[in-house]
């Protein structure tokens, strides 16, 4: 594996200048351990682009679904940050530390009724519409309340991105927003801007997760130029605002290649200012939602290796403390990361094994062909790159309990999430 990291004169990994086999002592393990000063450069850097290539004339929403707890939203709103939340209970916790409601973007293919009307009250700056319903119910509610609603559209916009390769696809079929290509998304925004109760800012779209190439960024940023002219032809309106969403990828493995965000700033910020004036249409407030790239990088799991099993000419099967309950991407996506013995970690690989969650369920890995070095019970495994769609994907499957959340920064650590208790298992049961 080519990915740098810090060992101590004991040999050991080292994490925001503290001692990993240390941290799982204290805070035992299964553990997230997450560094600070990685989601804080990243979140720095993201803003500084959007300083630099597009005259600061947009916000940064940091998409929480990612990794959504209350200190996230306490640093993101400290960094000058917006947030996208997706469900009344992100909303919820991003409120709950004081986040400015009118930084706060909220999504979903199927707000409820009491979402929409909690996201009212609260004076959430953008709902995203996606779909013709939501926008009757959202104009019902924001009459019964007698509120305005700020609404953004989201868009299919035609750009299958989700596998590495770029294809244009019909993209009809997608649970999310209007396609461009039937002319229902022009038809929603028409509809949109005679409904009462409804203020239309903006367009969005999100074209995919962990893509590592530049290509599917800038062609949805012209695609959605493209349809800002023709809003502004169809009903002389300018389209304030454009999100162009999520999706840059980031390391888990060798086999990724990060996109260095500067640069996605600067390609498409340059299509921005291109489009804007051959097609004569006003530059747009833009918004952008990364979620991975911001806190993938900087989460490490701490887990301590039991059974080590080898069946002869199979495979070796190394299990460990955790798994699918606190890692489901295996399970889910089989997703690939990197592995250390965290004691051990001067020692070079020694072979490739197969890292076994404790869970009832024969799929329950966390990887397969992992090179390792001699891992015995007692040792302490590292999985890298943890930091995104983990403890936020977690779950009580056979009634595990959900692993804590430490920050570690310039060698001190701090308890972000307390662990789950037994007693939090059974206290909503009847
Ligand atoms: N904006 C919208 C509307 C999204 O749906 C998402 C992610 C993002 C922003 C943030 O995307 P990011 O920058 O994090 O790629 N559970 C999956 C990932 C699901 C992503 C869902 N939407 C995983 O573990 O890989």
């Amino acid at each position: 594996m080519k990915r740098k990291f810090e060992i101590n004169q004991k040999g050991h990994l080292v994490l925001g200048g503290m001692d990993a086999v240390d941290l799982a002592k204290e805070y035992g393990t299964p553990l997230y351990v997450m560094e600070e000063d990685t989601i804080l450069s990243a979140m720095r850097e993201y803003k500084a682009s959007v300083d630099r290539f597009y005259d600061g004339n947009g916000l940064i929403c940091y998409a929480s679904k990612a990794f959504s707890c209350k200190e996230i939203y306490r640093i993101a709103d400290r960094e000058g940050l917006g947030t996208d939340v997706v469900s009344g209970g992100e909303l919820y916790t991003a409120l709950s530390v004081g986040f400015p409601a009118e930084k706060i973007c909220f999504h979903g293919n199927n707000k409820s009724d009491g979402e929409l009307e909690y996201a009212l009250t609260s004076g959430v700056g953008r709902i995203v519409v996606d779909n013709a319903e939501e926008l009757d119910r959202l104009s019902a509610i924001a009459d019964r309340l007698g509120k305005k609603a700020p609404v953004m559209i989201r868009i299919k916009p035609g750009v299958d991105a989700h596998t590495h390769s770029f294809v244009m696809t019909g993209q009809i079929d997608s649970k999310f927003g209007f396609a461009l290509e039937t002319g229902e998304a022009l038809a929603v925004i028409k509809k949109a801007l005679k409904t009462p109760n409804i203020s239309f800012g903006g367009i969005h779209c999100h074209i995919g997760s962990q893509i590592h190439e530049l290509l599917p960024f800038t062609e949805t940023a012209k695609i959605m130029m493209n349809f800002m002219a023709e809003v502004k032809k169809e009903t002389g309106v300018d389209t304030k605002e454009l999100n162009l969403g999520g999706g840059y990828g980031i390391t888990y493995t060798d086999e990724d290649n990060r996109i260095e965000y500067p640069s996605y700033m600067e390609a498409v910020s340059k299509i921005i200012h291109e489009s804007a004036e051959n097609l004569g249409i006003k530059l747009p407030f833009i918004l952008m939602e990364p979620g991975r790239s911001i806190v993938g990088e900087a989460g490490t799991t701490l887990y301590t290796v039991g059974a080590v099993k080898t069946i002869p000419n199979i495979r070796t099967y190394v299990s460990v403390d955790g798994g699918m309950f606190d890692n489901p991407r295996y399970i889910l996506y089989g997703s690939k990361y990197d592995f250390l013995l965290a004691n051990k970690a001067d020692r070079p690989a020694t072979g490739k094994v197969t890292v076994a969650g404790k869970c009832c369920e024969s799929g329950d890995l966390l990887g397969e062909n992992v090179e390792l070095g001699d891992a015995e019970c007692g040792d302490i495994m590292a999985v890298f790159s943890t930091g995104a769609y983990n403890y936020s994907m977690s779950s009580n499957y056979n009634r595990n309990v959900i692993p804590p959340v430490v920050f570690v920064k310039d060698g001190k650590a701090r308890l972000v999430v307390k662990p789950q208790t037994y007693e939090d298992l059974v206290r909503n049961d009847i």
